[in-house]
């Protein structure tokens, strides 16, 4: 029986999913390993679109958006001499249904975009298909070694499903994971002349900060508060979904332990922190306002005055800083404004650090005003690796966190 191949490199999970969206891929591109550019992620994007319509056209039954790539039979020769992927690994065929595998004969960025001629150009085959191809055509590796034969040189699998996957998933020890997440972004910070700066304040190490936050008596209710933020409730994208609204709360968690504030005080900041991007549709100009209104909706029994400061520091996070001040004082919260101008300066700190998923090389430090909010840069380009190279790894983190 035929064996599935995973090739990948030693210091990533051997099904470390490279997930492509958009907008984060400048960031991604910025890594020293990645040996993708933006070009080739957004072609990849769309290749993946077109194989799942076909796939699906043909009765497969596709579980993911993106697929994991794998390859038929050993390729060593190509994946370890040529492209230098130093760690692989056999799962036999008989492991994946075939209603959750696709394949291309060679790779399918060239198959499926016009850059092969033959039979074999634009199609997409199931698993009976791709076996009436090999019987015809033989296994391309064999007779194309080192491509030097045009593209084909492997068959490409596309695994849409992770259940036959799951137990081959690696577990990073959490302290591996934190050195690797740490290294590929220093490298980063210090190919960026823009980042550079971000070390003129002492930044904080992800350990550190998580040992902050576990060692703090509340801690449990803090991260309950993470636990139970609603999906439905955010845009369904990264740029500001909940798991937007994830990494924002983190820091603000960070942040109010490194402050020392009281657990009321740091349970009003968390849910405007996690709150501000709720409600936001693609037509963005009043989402402050919105989430506002829908905090208090949602929240019938909430402290009076803390829903005012809750709904203030939401509605204000959109605004430019000039005009934060009327926004909050709409809002009725007493003589005294210094503890909402507390607040909402922090949804606003926690939304900059988060900037950083857009893109590296357009990150400015500068719109995180807060003097320790801008010891968390580090921090939050570290959280942004985590959560999207190795979610389930960053997931099993905090969960951690939680459980400890
Ligand atoms: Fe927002
Ligand atoms: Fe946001």
């Amino acid at each position: 029986m035929t064996d599935l191949y995973r090739y990948f490199s030693l210091n990533s999970e051997p099904f470390g999913h490279r997930r492509v969206f958009e907008n984060e891929l400048d960031f991604l591109d910025t890594f020293p390993e990645s040996t993708y550019d933006s070009g080739y992620s957004r072609m990849r994007a769309r290749t993946e679109e077109i194989i799942r319509e076909k796939f699906l056209s043909k009765g497969g039954r596709p579980e993911l958006n993106h697929p994991y790539y794998m390859v038929v039979g050993n390729c060593d020769r190509w994946f370890k001499g040529v492209k230098g992927f130093r760690a692989s690994l056999s799962i036999p065929l008989e492991n994946f249904d075939p209603s959750i595998i696709s394949f291309t004969y060679g790779d399918s960025i060239p198959v499926m975009n016009g850059m092969v001629e033959g039979e074999c150009s634009g199609q997409v085959y199931t698993l009976d298909e791709i076996c009436e191809v090999v019987n015809r055509r033989g296994m391309p590796q064999k007779r194309n070694q080192e491509c030097d034969n045009g593209t084909e040189c492997y068959i490409e699998v596309q695994v849409w499903s992770e259940k036959p996957l799951e137990r081959f998933m690696s577990e990073f020890a959490e302290q591996d994971l934190i050195l690797h997440v740490e290294s590929v972004v220093d490298a980063t910070i210090s190919a960026s002349p823009e980042l550079r700066s971000i070390k003129d304040v002492p930044q904080w190490g992800v350990a550190d900060i998580l040992s902050l936050m576990r060692k703090h008596p509340d801690c449990d209710v803090f991260m309950n508060k993470i636990g139970s933020l609603n999906a439905s409730h955010y845009e369904d994208n990264h740029i500001h979904g909940i798991i937007h609204a994830f990494r924002c709360t983190v820091y603000c968690i960070a942040l109010c332990v490194i402050r020392g504030y009281s657990k009321n005080k740091t349970l009003l900041a968390i849910d405007a922190v996690s709150n501000h991007d709720v409600g936001r549709t693609v037509d963005a100009a009043n989402h402050g306002r919105v989430g506002a209104d829908l905090f208090r909706d949602r929240h019938p029994f909430y402290d009076e005055w803390g829903m005012r400061v809750v709904m203030a520091a939401i509605h204000a996070h959109q605004f430019k800083e000039e005009d934060v001040g009327g926004i909050l004082t709409g809002y009725d919260v007493g003589e005294d404004t210094s503890f909402v101008w507390e607040i909402a300066e922090l949804v606003r700190d926690c939304d900059a650090l988060d900037y950083v998923r857009l893109g590296v090389d357009g990150y400015n430090p500068k719109f995180v005003k807060g003097g320790d909010s801008k010891g968390l840069v580090r921090f939050a380009m570290c959280l942004n690796l985590m959560t999207w190279r190795y979610p389930r790894q960053s997931m099993k983190l905090f969960r951690r966190i939680l459980n400890d």
